[in-house]
């Protein structure tokens, strides 16, 4: 996507660095972050300078080429291992993260030029699946369709297009008016800092809305469809996505709202029956406890807005019964959340 004229994708690999838009830096200053070695981009997936599904994904399985790129000639393959385990411990929820890093491991066991190229075809397929989801589920808009959308599933999330605002670009490029409202996500606020950054610069009307006022929105008509983007679906349609969505899902089904999530068939977890088997990430209280902006110079400050005595709790997502869910939007078409339709797309 562009950003002041020029195209960008959010993560990409130049020589053996790992290079990515700086999330944590937006919506106020727009930056390109480097990671040089396979353990300065754990770091960056951990902090979420680099953060969503398929960017993670796409990040990770390149810190796994960065692995065997920097490899000792003493022992490489100890080096690899342990390199991986360290990418695979730097967040747990997302499933794009785990799908990435086993392919190029694999990849690797051939050559190391193996695993780059593996770690390059596993970013292009996400780019190929984020616009094919586009194609799919625009078919859901209307012309002056109000869609709903919670965190940031746009191509910040991936690395290019995204999942659950690809159908509102695609819509819009083909000539449909899309009215956006825009949950602002607390506590990172990904909804407010990067969804409406996203929706801003592709000039689509929008609003963001306080995470609490959804229902009264609802009940005031405001809302035609609610999409959302996934970090693991398990097998039976159960759907991990960012703290909220399960809020939304049951006010949808009160209100008679259709409800979609958008992911590429990477996010698909076979292995994971249901959504219980999910591991939900906790992060630091802090994020709840503590909010960041921009001083009038433009240095980020974070000041406290919790009172002083009391702690918090932090989980990053919820689980959204596959009961809840009028459909997956995926590169394959749009499916049931049902066991036997996901069944069928992960084999065909
Ligand atoms: O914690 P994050 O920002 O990495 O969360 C992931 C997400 O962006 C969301 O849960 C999103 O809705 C699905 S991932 C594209």
């Amino acid at each position: 996507m562009k950003v002041n004229g020029h195209d960008y994708l959010t993560v990409w690999m130049e020589g053996s660095s790992l290079m990515m838009i700086d999330q944590n830096k937006l919506p106020w200053s727009f930056e390109i972050h480097q990671c040089h070695d396979v353990r300065a981009s754990c770091e960056a997936i951990r902090n979420m300078t680099v953060r969503g599904a398929g960017a993670i994904g796409a990040a990770a399985g390149y810190a796994m080429a960065q692995a065997f790129l920097q490899a000792p000639d003493s022992n490489p393959e100890s080096f690899v291992k342990q390199a991986r385990l360290d990418i695979e411990s730097t967040r747990p929820t997302a499933r794009n993260l785990f799908y990435a890093v086993e392919r190029v491991f694999e990849a690797g066991r051939i050559s190391t030029a193996n695993a780059v190229a593996e770690a390059q075809l596993v970013a292009d397929n996400d780019i190929a699946d984020s616009r094919a989801i586009g194609t799919f589920g625009s078919e859901l808009f209307g012309n002056q369709t109000r869609v709903l959308t919670h965190c940031n599933a746009g191509w910040l999330a991936f690395v290019d297009y995204g999942t659950a605002l690809s159908p509102i670009f695609k819509s819009r490029n083909n000539g449909k008016e899309v009215f956006v409202y825009v949950s602002e996500t607390r506590p990172r606020s990904q909804g407010a800092r990067l969804t409406a950054w996203e929706l801003h610069n592709e000039n689509i009307p929008h609003l963001v809305v306080p995470d609490n006022a959804v229902a009264s929105l609802m009940a005031h008509k405001k809302i035609d469809l609610v999409m959302v983007g996934a970090d693991r679906i398990a097998l039976n349609g159960d759907v991990a996505n960012k703290t909220g969505t399960l809020d939304r899902a049951i006010l949808a089904r009160y209100f008679n709202i259709p409800f979609y999530v958008a992911a590429p068939t990477s996010t698909f977890d076979a292995q994971c029956p249901d959504g219980s088997h999910i591991v939900i990430e906790h992060r630091h209280p802090d994020e709840v406890l503590m909010q960041e902006g921009p001083d009038q110079w433009g240095n980020l400050h974070k000041i406290r807005v919790v009172s002083k005595g009391s702690q918090a709790i932090n989980p990053a997502f919820d689980v959204t019964p596959f009961e809840l869910i009028t459909g997956l939007i995926t590169e394959k078409g749009i499916i049931p959340a049902e066991q036997q339709a996901i069944q069928k797309i992960l084999t065909s």
